[in-house]
């Protein structure tokens, strides 16, 4: 399963990237974050990390590169239009 992150530098965040790294469930993790990761996560080739400043606007280019995720991980109001955004793109796991 492909599965996205946001607010992938956090404490809770960074934990579960390197657990979703570490799963045999998950197959990529697409890490949203407005901030590069340090290099030992980033350099994973299950990692791609995606960086994005605005989390109310979701631009095109961006949902492209989410097409196929199946799972997201957010918290908080401010990240929540992820929720919605990732419905739309076929995103049935929260
Ligand atoms: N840590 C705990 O023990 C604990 C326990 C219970 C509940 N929680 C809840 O779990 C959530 C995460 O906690 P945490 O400890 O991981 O927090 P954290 O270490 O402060 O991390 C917050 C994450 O959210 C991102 N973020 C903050 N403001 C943002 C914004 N306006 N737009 C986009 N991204 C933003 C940060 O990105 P940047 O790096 O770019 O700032 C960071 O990746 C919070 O809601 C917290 O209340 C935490």
């Amino acid at each position: 399963m492909k599965v996205v992150i946001a607010g992938s530098t956090g404490l809770v965040g960074s934990a579960l990237v390197r657990q979703s790294i570490a799963s045999d469930s998950i197959s990529h993790v697409y890490a949203l974050s407005r901030k590069p990761l340090p290099e030992a996560v980033a350099k994973s080739p299950k990692v791609s990390v995606i960086l994005h400043d605005d989390y109310s606007s979701y631009p095109d280019e961006l949902l492209d590169q989410l097409a196929g995720v199946e799972g997201c991980f957010w918290w908080d109001f401010y990240l929540s239009p992820l929720r919605y955004i990732l419905y739309k793109h076929g995103c049935d796991r929260e």
